[in-house]
C-alpha cells in the first residue's frame, strides 16, 4: 500500500484544523508549504498537486496530459510475482474454476498454487500495470476530476479504454468518488438521493492522493493519517462492459455490514467472499440472500469509523483480503458503474446518519405497529384463525396484529379470499377492529396468468395497462410461483402504481386491512428465467458470474436477466425489484388509508427504509438462528431499515416451549416483532402450558411498558437517520465483535440466553453505571465480562447509568396503553446526572414530524433535580400526555423531601437497591417541570 510511481497528490485542509494534525503530516504540511507553485483557494479547502516522479509540483490544468505507457511483458520470475505471503496476493483469477498457469500468464499475471490456505494462485504482480493510468487532472471547487486511459485489454469483453474520474466533496461529512465511462451512456442505479444534505457530522478533514500509473486514489483521515479508502496495491482498476472491478485496503478488520448475509456482526475477512444478487433463499452462511446492502463500516484502532459505500445495483461479489497480510476488500460488479460514497463519521453513529442522510431518513412507523404480531404459514381456515386469536386474548397476551399468509387466498391469488376455507373473513377482521387490533396481509408479485378471462382484474388490468415485466422478446414474461404460472409486474413501470392502488382498493373494500406483507419480491420464481428459459445473450450469460452466486447463475430462482422493465434490464433492476414494489406499495397504502401503515418486504435495497419494514426470511426454529438473529437485527440498522425483526420461535421446522419462549425474551427487544410460523406445531403464546404462557405474557408486558422508548427511538432514527438497537460497539468501542448483546439507544442493554438448557448468561458489562432493571440496585462489576443469573423466566436487561427512559403501563393493545399517563425511569450516572427524551404524536396519521403535529419533550437530572424541555407541544392529550410518577435509580440516600413542580409530594425510598419512587402524580408533561428531591 502507499503511494508508487508517480503521484499526483491533492491536499484537502481547513486551516482552523493544523493543531490537530500528526507529525507525520506535519512533516508532509512543511513540505507541501514549502514547494508551492501554485494554489487555489476556495470555501476554506486548499488543493495542491504533486507528482512524486518529477518531484515537482505543478498546478493541474487542462493542459496536463501524459503519454501512455506501453504495455509490459510480465516475466512470471520476476521479483514482481515474488509476493511471499499469500494474504498479499490479490486474485487475478475470481473465475475460481479453469485457472492454469499458461491462462493466468495470459493475464499478466503470477501463477503460484498452495502459499496459504485460501490464497489466490492466480495473483497480480506489484506494479501491474495493464490498468488505467491518470492521464489529465483538473481540481474543481470540490475536489477533482481526471481522465484515465488504458492501452491494453482486460480479460473481459468490451473494456472502457478512457474512463472519467470525478472526486467531491459533496458535504462536509462525505466524499463521492464516481468512475465512468464518459463516450457511453451506462445505466446509473435510479433510486432518490438527497445530495445536499449532510448527515449531522461534525467538519472531518481529509487528503487525497492521486496515482498517475498504475492509477490510483489514496484518501486519509487528516487527524489521525488513518486511510479511508486506498485502491493502490490491490486488485488493479478494471472496467469493461459486464466486470467492473476496483479494490480498496481496509483500516483494520473491525469491518461490518455488507448485507444481505447471515454471518456474525464483525465479518470474517479471512479470504471470505459475499456476493449481491437477491434472491429467495433461507438464510444460511456464504450465501446471497434476500436484499443487496454493498455498505461496509471500518473502525479504526484510534476508534474512529468511516463507511465505504458503492452505489450499484448490479450483480456484485466483494472479496477479503486477510489482515495478516493487506487487508483489503475487491468489488467485482457485473455492470453499472464504480459510484462511491465515503461517510466520514468519525462514529459508528454518524457514519448510519450519514449514509441515512444520502439514501433516505427511515419512516416512521404507526405506533401500533411496535406492538406484539401474530402470523402462522398454514392457519389454513377462518376457524384455526379465530382460535388462535381468541386463545390469546383470553391469555391476556399484549397483542397488536394479526396476519394472514398465503392460505387465506383463493388458489393462491393477489388480493382474493377463499370462500370455502375463509368464509366470513371479513368479519374477523372486523371483530379485531373492534378490539383494537390490526390485520395485515400478505400479497407476492406473481400475477396468476390461467384465470378465465374477465374473472380476475389483477391480471386483466394489468394486460390492459401493460405493466408486466417483459421477456426479451417483448412479450410478458411468464414463470411460476404459488398461484401456478404467473407474470410479475414492473413496479418501475409509470402506470404500475394505478393498477397496483385499483388492486388493493378493491381488496381493501371487502376486507379492510391495516399493512401490507410484500413477499417473494427477489422475485421469487419457481422455474429457471421463465417457463421458456432465458436467452443466450450476455445478459443471461455474461462472461464473469461470481462463482459463489447461488445456483451458480444470474437467472437461478428469478427472472432472466435479459427480461425488460420499463426502466431498464432485468440484468440491471433485479437487485431492485423488492425496493421498487415497497416504494409503490408504500404510496398506494398512503392514499388507501390516509394513515400510517406498514409494508414488510423480504427483498430490500438501499433507501428501502423510506418506505417500510423488512424480517429476515424463513429462517430455523434452531438455536443458532435464535442467535443469528441478533448480529442480522444489527445489520439493518446500519443499511437504515431500523424496523426491523425476524420470524420470532423460528419459521422452518417446529419450537418447543425453551426454544420459543427465549426467543419471545429476545424477540420482545427486536423493533419488530412478530411471531411466524410454518411448521406444523403452533407456536402463539397461548398455545404453550399455563408456565410458559405466563413468562411470554410477562416479557411482552415489559416490551409494551418500554414501548414509548422504542417509539421515541424510532423518531430520532426518522429525523436524524441513526440505529434504534445499537451494536455495543457504537457505544463502547472496544466491544467490537460482541454480538449476543445489543442495546436500545444508549439506554437499556439486553443480554439474552441463546443456547439450549442455559440458565446463566456470560455477557460483556462495559465500564460504565449499570442498574439492574428488576431489581434496579447498581451493577457492581463493570468492565468486563460477568455470569449473570438468567431462569428461564428471565432475559437479563440493565439500564445504563445517565439515562431517563420514558415508559406506560403495559395494555394488552397499544391502543389501551396509549391513553395511560407516561413514568420516567431515571438512572443516575457516576455525577448524579442523566437525560433522555419522549416523541408523542397520535401514532398514526401521516407525516405528523414533517408537518409539527407531535410533542417532544427532553428531561434532564442534575443536583438532585429533574427538569423538562417541551421542545414541541403540538400534540395534547390531557391523560396521554401527563407524567404519573418518577423511579430514580442510584439516588445515594434518603432525601429530606421531595418536591413536584414547588409543592411537596409523597414519596419512597429502598436504603437498600437506593431506589427513590414518586409516585401517584398527575403532572402535565408539556409544562414547565421540576421535580427536586
Ligand atoms: C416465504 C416467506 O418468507 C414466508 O414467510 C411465507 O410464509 C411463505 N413465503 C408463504 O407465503
Amino acid at each position: 500500500m502507499g503511494m508508487k510511481d508517480d503521484e499526483v497528490e491533492l491536499f484537502l485542509r481547513t486551516p482552523h484544523n493544523a493543531t490537530r494534525l500528526s507529525r507525520k503530516w506535519y512533516f508532509l504540511v512543511g513540505v507541501v508549504v514549502g514547494l508551492i507553485t501554485s494554489f487555489s483557494a476556495f470555501a476554506g479547502v486548499y488543493l495542491v498537486f504533486f507528482d512524486q516522479v518529477n518531484s515537482q509540483f505543478q498546478s493541474c490544468s487542462s493542459q496536463d496530459h501524459n503519454s501512455v505507457t506501453k504495455t509490459p511483458v510480465i516475466d512470471v520470475a520476476s521479483s514482481q510475482c515474488d509476493i511471499s505471503k499469500g494474504s498479499d496476493r490479490s486474485d487475478c483469477w475470481p473465475e475460481y474454476r479453469d485457472a492454469t498457469q499458461s491462462s493466468c500468464e495470459a493475464r499478466g499475471c503470477c501463477w503460484s498454487p498452495g502459499v496459504e490456505q485460501g490464497a489466490p494462485y492466480c495473483y497480480y504482480p506489484r506494479n501491474f500495470d495493464r490498468s488505467y493510468m491518470l492521464t489529465f487532472s483538473q481540481k474543481t471547487s470540490t475536489g477533482v476530476i481526471g481522465h484515465l486511459e488504458r492501452t491494453t485489454k482486460s480479460p473481459y469483453p468490451n473494456d472502457s479504454m478512457t474512463l472519467q474520474l470525478e472526486i467531491s466533496e459533496e458535504t462536509s461529512d462525505r466524499l463521492h468518488i464516481k468512475i465512468y465511462d464518459p463516450s457511453t451512456s451506462r445505466y446509473e442505479v435510479p433510486i432518490e438521493l438527497n445530495k445536499e444534505q449532510s448527515g449531522g457530522g461534525s467538519y472531518e478533514e481529509f487528503d487525497i492522493k492521486l496515482a498517475r500509473n498504475p492509477f490510483g486514489i489514496i484518501i486519509r483521515r487528516m487527524s489521525t493519517g488513518q486511510i479511508l479508502f486506498d485502491t493502490t496495491g490491490v486488485s488493479p482498476l478494471i472496467f469493461a462492459d459486464q466486470y467492473l472491478q476496483i479494490g480498496t485496503a481496509l483500516t483494520t478488520s473491525n469491518v461490518y455490514g455488507f448485507g444481505e448475509h447471515r454471518s456474525g456482526f464483525k465479518l470474517d475477512t479471512n479470504w471470505k467472499k459475499m456476493v449481491f444478487w437477491n434472491r429467495d433463499q433461507p438464510p444460511e452462511p456464504n450465501l446471497n440472500l434476500y436484499g443487496a446492502h454493498p455498505l461496509y463500516l471500518n473502525m479504526d484502532e484510534q476508534h474512529n469509523a468511516h463507511g465505504v459505500f458503492l452505489l450499484n445495483s448490479n450483480a456484485m461479489e466483494v472479496d477479503f483480503q486477510p489482515f495478516n497480510g493487506t487487508g483489503a476488500v475487491t468489488y467485482r460488479a457485473l455492470g453499472g458503474i464504480l459510484d462511491f460514497y465515503i461517510f466520514l463519521g468519525p462514529t459508528p453513529d454518524k457514519v448510519v446518519q450519514q449514509y441515512t442522510s444520502l439514501v433516505g431518513r427511515p419512516y416512521l412507523p404507526p405506533f401500533w405497529s411496535l406492538g406484539f404480531q401474530m402470523c402462522k404459514y398454514g392457519y389454513n381456515s377462518a376457524e384455526e384463525l379465530k382460535k388462535v386469536i381468541a386463545r390469546n386474548r383470553a391469555a391476556k397476551m399484549p397483542y397488536d396484529v394479526q396476519w394472514n399468509d398465503i392460505d387465506y387466498m383463493k388458489d393462491h391469488l393477489d388480493w382474493t379470499y377463499d370462500n370455502m376455507t375463509y368464509p366470513g373473513l371479513p368479519d374477523i377482521v372486523a371483530d379485531l377492529h373492534n378490539n383494537s387490533q390490526r390485520y395485515v396481509i400478505i400479497v407476492d408479485p406473481g400475477i396468476s396468468v390461467t384465470q378465465q378471462p374477465g374473472t380476475y382484474p389483477s391480471y386483466d388490468e394489468g394486460i390492459k395497462d401493460d405493466i408486466f415485466v417483459k421477456a426479451d422478446n417483448g412479450s410478458n414474461l411468464v414463470g411460476k410461483v404459488w398461484p401456478g404460472l404467473t407474470v410479475f409486474p414492473d413496479f418501475f413501470h409509470p402506470n404500475s402504481s394505478a393498477w397496483w392502488y385499483r388492486q388493493a382498493k378493491m381488496y381493501h373494500d371487502q376486507v379492510p386491512y391495516d399493512g401490507l406483507w410484500v413477499d417473494m419480491n427477489e422475485p421469487s420464481n419457481f422455474v429457471t428465467g421463465s417457463i421458456t428459459g432465458c436467452t443466450s445473450n450476455s445478459l443471461d450469460n455474461p462472461p464473469f458470474v461470481p462463482p459463489t452466486i447461488d445456483g451458480s447463475s444470474l437467472m437461478a430462482g428469478t427472472l432472466c436477466p435479459s427480461a425488460k422493465h420499463s426502466l431498464s434490464t432485468h440484468y440491471n433492476l433485479h437487485n431492485m425489484y423488492g425496493l421498487s414494489e415497497m416504494k409503490v406499495t408504500s404510496s398506494v397504502l398512503k392514499k388507501l388509508l390516509n394513515k400510517r401503515s406498514i409494508v414488510l418486504s423480504r427483498s430490500t435495497y438501499p433507501s428501502a427504509g423510506v418506505y417500510g419494514s423488512h424480517w429476515l426470511g424463513d429462517n430455523l426454529s434452531s438455536w443458532v438462528d435464535l442467535y443469528y438473529s441478533i448480529p442480522g437485527i444489527l445489520n439493518f440498522q446500519m443499511f437504515g431499515i431500523p424496523f426491523v425483526g425476524v420470524d420470532i420461535c423460528g419459521f422452518r421446522g417446529d419450537t418447543n416451549a425453551e426454544l420459543c419462549t427465549r426467543w419471545m425474551q429476545v424477540g420482545a427487544f427486536y423493533p419488530f416483532m412478530r411471531n411466524h410460523n410454518s411448521g406444523k406445531k403452533d407456536q402463539d403464546p397461548a398455545s404453550f402450558d399455563a408456565n410458559t404462557q405466563a413468562i411470554m405474557r410477562s416479557v411482552l408486558e415489559t416490551r409494551y411498558r418500554l414501548l414509548p422508548l422504542l417509539y421515541t427511538l424510532l423518531y430520532r432514527s426518522h429525523v436524524d437517520g441513526g440505529p434504534v438497537a445499537r451494536p455495543l460497539l457504537f457505544q463502547y468501542p472496544e466491544a467490537v465483535a460482541v454480538d449476543k448483546q445489543f442495546l436500545w439507544g444508549s439506554a437499556l442493554l439486553i443480554s439474552p440466553v441463546l443456547e439450549q438448557g442455559a440458565v446463566t448468561v456470560q455477557a460483556y458489562i462495559p465500564g460504565d453505571v449499570w442498574y439492574d432493571y428488576y431489581n434496579m440496585s447498581q451493577v457492581s462489576t463493570v468492565g468486563q465480562s460477568v455470569l449473570l443469573d438468567a431462569p428461564i423466566d428471565k432475559i437479563n436487561l440493565h439500564v445504563r447509568g445517565g439515562s431517563v427512559i420514558p415508559t406506560k403501563p403495559a395494555a394488552v393493545t397499544t391502543d389501551q396503553m396509549r391513553g395511560e399517563m407516561f413514568a420516567l425511569l431515571v438512572a443516575l450516572d457516576g455525577n448524579g446526572t442523566a437525560s433522555g427524551e419522549v416523541f408523542w404524536d397520535d401514532g398514526e396519521t401521516l407525516d405528523t414530524v414533517e408537518n409539527n403535529q407531535y410533542s417532544l419533550v427532553t428531561f434532564s437530572v442534575q443536583s438532585n433535580t429533574l427538569s423538562n424541555r417541551v421542545v414541541a407541544s403540538n400534540y395534547t392529550h390531557g391523560v396521554e400526555t401527563s407524567l404519573s410518577g418518577v423511579t430514580v435509580l442510584g439516588v445515594p440516600a434518603k432525601p429530606g423531601s421531595v418536591t413536584v413542580n414547588g409543592k411537596g409530594a409523597a414519596f419512597t425510598y429502598d436504603d437498600k437497591s437506593r431506589v427513590l419512587t414518586i409516585a401517584s402524580l398527575t403532572v402535565d408533561l408539556l409544562q414547565p417541570l421540576s421535580i427536586k428531591w
